[in-house]
């Protein structure tokens, strides 16, 4: 245990987490952890290294030993895997899918929990994922649940990935998406879901100012 103090932002896919938490992070001055990106970098590094993503064991030694690096160049956080920059190709849907697959895996989690907590360093962290208030800091300060209806995700990640100049298609992506919140929602080991004692937010009709407000003055 540790006095450093931890703001988790957990949430399903696109309820707007990842950007709380950045901006977050740059607002108070403390360390970002995504850990979406963990479980995807490990997705990518297993289909490289062409490992099956539903076999356990080599998965969780592949967790293991990963050698995967986070640079947060202001608000944008760079990934590099094995030397080699994958920022944007873990970014694809496919990627997320992969990782969703890969993170229902109990021995995956485990390998990856110490990993995870090695980032609370002072100041202060700011982490997103599906588990950060639930399982992998439950004694944080302060824990968010951010959500949103899948239409309106959907509708958000359509247009992050037009900015990003990847083609895609609208009622795909509400498909996959609700595919994506039930395997992460219905898995046994740290499933999708708010703490008790988390602030729960639902972000279909506020802007990202409106939400960065509302936690601040929590926060606060
Ligand atoms: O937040 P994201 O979309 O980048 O996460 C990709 C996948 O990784 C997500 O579908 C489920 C998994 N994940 C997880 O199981 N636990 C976390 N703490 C973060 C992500």
């Amino acid at each position: 245990m540790t006095d450093i103090p931890v703001l988790t932002i957990d949430g399903p896919s696109g309820s707007g987490k990842g950007t709380l938490a950045q901006r977050m992070a740059s607002h108070l001055g403390w360390h970002y952890l995504d850990s979406g990106a963990l479980y995807r970098v490990l997705a990518h590094a297993a289909l490289k290294h062409q490992l099956p993503l539903h076999e356990a064991e080599p998965l969780a030694e592949l967790a293991a030993r990963l050698d995967v690096e986070f640079l947060l160049e202001g608000q944008h956080l760079q990934v590099w895997l094995e030397g080699e920059d994958v920022s944007l190709k873990i970014r694809s849907e496919q990627a997320g899918n992969a990782a969703s697959k890969v993170a229902a895996l109990p021995a995956v989690r485990a390998a990856l929990l110490q990993r995870q907590r090695n980032f609370r360093q002072a100041p202060g962290l700011v982490t997103d994922g599906r588990d950060m208030g639930t399982v992998v800091f439950p004694d944080a300060n302060f824990k968010v649940f951010l959500t949103a209806s899948a239409e309106v995700r959907a509708g958000r990640r359509y247009k992050q990935l037009k900015e990003k100049g990847i083609e895609s298609n609208l009622s795909d992506l509400i498909a996959e998406i609700s595919e994506r919140d039930q395997r992460d929602t219905g898995r046994s080991v740290a499933p999708l879901q708010a703490a008790n004692d988390a602030l729960v937010l639902d972000s279909s009709a506020l802007g990202i100012d409106a939400v960065v407000k509302t936690i601040c003055d929590y926060v606060r």
